[in-house]
């Protein structure tokens, strides 16, 4: 019938009819791996999450991170990723491993969705890999030399001092205090001439003609989010923290730090740049009601409708292209010492 009618003859004259479109869209593939986790070998109560303000939070050491664990959540961070990826020019790492140089045992602590672990399993075949994380949302099915567990890292850690790689990637809120919890005790963990790295974004947006001043609604927002972290005892800007300098004074040496700048949004007129910003933007937008609700509400007092009030503006400033800001996404990675002053 569509076919025979007038208006299935004019659309058949463009070079994409409707009926192929509808051929492509009659049967949407579902993704095989849909967001879930397998909770067989965890105990219940780690796999039932929090429940609070519509969103899921862990259970294991619950309260301890205040950033949600659900697939809206998670999604985004697989987009960060993505994102991130693109901005290291398709590298995960700067440390220098290669195909001839691999790492034998590799450790990603508060792994997240473990994509980052996952494809280290893949790249290094012959590697063993673990990711550690409060909640168990990776993935069922993965490279066999990719293992995750549960586990709170600023404890002790549960593992061998005989990794020749560990590293961590965008922790705000994790830790009370990353130097001691993290970078001292990585340096024990690794064995002589191991590498460890960090990457993080500082969330307060600068820019380098000026035109983000302190009233820029996400820059306020971010001092905000910065305070609530005080009164929770987390770490909420690592990127704006002295990394190269907390592994210097752990006993890491030939430390190097690279920043790149991460543009608000399209506003760049470099089509890479441009390109780089506008998927920025939307993670942003997606994730800022994930960030602000938990800490927001028990540390400043506010209530959700107060909250979701006051992020109209936040997300409405970054669609302004006159603003040319930018966050700081720095990689720090530096080397355990093949003979250490430190004695470890
Ligand atoms: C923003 S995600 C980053 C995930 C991943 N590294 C990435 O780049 O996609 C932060 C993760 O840290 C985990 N986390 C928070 N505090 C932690 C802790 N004390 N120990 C281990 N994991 C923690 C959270 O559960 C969350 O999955």
């Amino acid at each position: 019938m569509l076919a025979d009618s007038p208006s299935a003859q004019t659309l058949n004259s463009f070079q994409f009819t409707f009926e192929a479109y509808l051929d492509h869209a009659s049967r949407i593939e579902p993704d095989p791996n849909p967001t879930e986790y397998d909770s067989h070998s965890l105990s219940d109560s780690i796999g039932r999450f929090q429940e609070e303000f519509g969103r899921t939070y862990h259970s294991y050491r619950a309260g301890s991170y205040h950033f949600p664990n659900d697939p809206t959540e998670n999604e985004r961070q697989e987009e960060q990723f993505e994102i991130l990826k693109i901005v290291m020019d398709k590298r995960n790492y700067l440390s220098p491993f290669s195909a001839s140089d691999p790492p034998r045992k590799v450790l990603d602590l508060a792994t997240g969705t473990g994509t980052w672990a996952i494809e280290m399993g893949d790249e290094f075949p012959d590697a063993q890999i673990i990711g550690t994380d409060l909640s168990p949302i990776q993935p069922p099915f993965v490279p066999p030399n990719v293992r995750f567990y549960v586990e709170d890292s600023t404890e002790d850690w549960d593992f061998a001092t005989d990794f020749d790689f560990i590293h961590t990637r965008i922790t705000i809120g994790c830790w009370s205090d990353m130097k001691t919890q993290v970078v001292q005790r990585a340096f024990e963990h690794l064995k002589p001439g191991g590498w460890f790295e960090m990457q993080e974004v500082d969330i307060v947006p600068t820019s380098d003609d000026g035109t983000i001043t302190d009233d820029f609604p996400w820059r306020r927002w971010a001092h905000d989010l910065i305070a609530a972290g005080k009164y929770a005892n987390r770490q909420l800007n690592l990127g704006g923290e002295p990394l190269a300098a907390w592994l210097r004074e752990a006993g890491f040496e030939d430390v190097h730090e690279v920043v790149f700048k991460i543009p608000i949004n399209g506003w760049p007129r470099d089509t890479f740049l441009k390109h780089v910003g506008m998927l920025w933007q939307r993670t942003l937008m997606i994730g800022v009601s994930g960030f602000s609700l938990s800490l927001f509400h028990h540390y400043l007092g506010k209530t959700v409708e107060e909250i979701e009030v006051s992020l109209v503006d936040v997300r409405r400033c970054l669609f302004d292209q006159k603003v040319h800001g930018h966050m700081n996404f720095v990689v720090v990675y530096g080397r355990k010492p093949e003979t250490s002053a430190f004695g470890v």
